[in-house]
């Protein structure tokens, strides 16, 4: 029985360091070594292999990333199980950059970015964190932890997510009915929705429209879900004060896009939340035990919703 990884090889030496430990019995191969691909079992990838079908007993594929849209529909065979990666240091990195994205709009620091830059020593006004109210659209694994740190700073918070959700201290809203509500009372709003047919171009010129005047944007899921054209128009208008992002598409964004020398956007390539290979290996490894025992694997994606 075979774990066949693909990726790397700097993760990969960490991986394979976990596993001999940790899994003895499972053979660990890196992807160019050879092995008859019937005995491999599960498979750890970015993306699925041109010609996944010959691995036949194929039972788990693992994703390296958070994220499982870089799958191409049908990509994986149906009696596959797919999973997102779920491991702390996606966690702690993605709550570090929503508290930096967040604070950052709620202090103006694009602002004092241009000021420093020209030399201005001037105080803007300043509204106090219970009067900011941030709002998740999304409120999966990783929002639940972005909110969680921000907690503290007393933020009103609240979010948005397809089906209902109970979370203590955040309003929650869901479905298409109670988006525009969500919005309404949103000053912050955060983006850390999965990439689905349903949630491209989301982020567009409509939505804007529904957010209070001077709303501020951190944007952490999928370049495709923003409307740029609709984003510098939004914030060239006043409509959005500010805006953090991490992923635009396409990724790298081209050297002529407007959006790098805007003042009102702060830009990073896709750095929020980057799989940690000790921490990524330890739940992949607590995975396969978990597979092994016949129970629930931690991130199994629902192939009907997409994540
Ligand atoms: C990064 O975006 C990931 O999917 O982990």
């Amino acid at each position: 029985m075979v774990f066949l990884f693909n990726s790397d090889a700097e993760r990969g030496a960490v991986f394979r360091a976990a596993f001999a430990r940790e899994l003895p019995d499972l053979e660990f191969v890196e992807a160019g070594d050879a092995v008859p691909p019937e005995r491999v079992r599960y498979l750890l990838t970015w993306t699925a292999p041109e010609n996944i079908d010959r691995y036949r007993n194929l039972e788990v594929l693992f994703s390296i990333g958070a994220g499982v849209d870089q799958f191409r529909p049908g990509s994986v065979p149906e009696r596959v199980k797919l999973v997102r990666m779920v491991e702390e240091g996606i966690v702690r990195m993605m709550q570090e950059y929503v508290a930096l994205g967040v604070l950052s709009l709620h202090r103006d620091m694009a602002a004092y970015r241009e000021q420093q830059k020209a030399r201005v020593w001037r105080a803007r006004s300043i509204r106090q964190a219970n009067e900011r109210r941030v709002g998740f659209l999304g409120l999966g694994m990783l929002a639940q932890a972005a909110i969680e740190r921000l907690a503290p700073f007393q933020f009103p918070l609240a979010g948005w997510s397809r089906s209902a959700r109970n979370l203590p201290g955040v309003r929650c809203f869901h479905g298409t009915e109670q988006l525009r509500e969500f919005l309404a009372q949103t000053d912050i709003l955060v983006c850390l929705l999965p990439l689905t047919d349903e949630t491209r171009g989301i982020l567009d010129a409509r939505l804007f429209e529904q957010l209070p005047h001077g709303a501020g944007l951190v944007h952490v899921g999928r370049g495709p879900q923003l409307d740029q054209q609709a984003l510098v128009a939004a914030l060239d208008a006043g409509k959005l004060s500010g805006a953090v992002l991490d992923v635009t598409d396409p990724e790298p964004l081209p050297q002529s896009d407007p959006l790098w020398s805007h003042p009102k956007v702060m830009l990073t390539p896709h750095i929020a939340s980057v799989t940690q290979p000790h921490t990524a290996a330890r739940s992949v490894i607590e995975n396969i035990r978990r597979h092994r025992a016949g129970q629930e694997l931690i991130g199994l994606v629902d192939r009907t919703r997409g994540y």
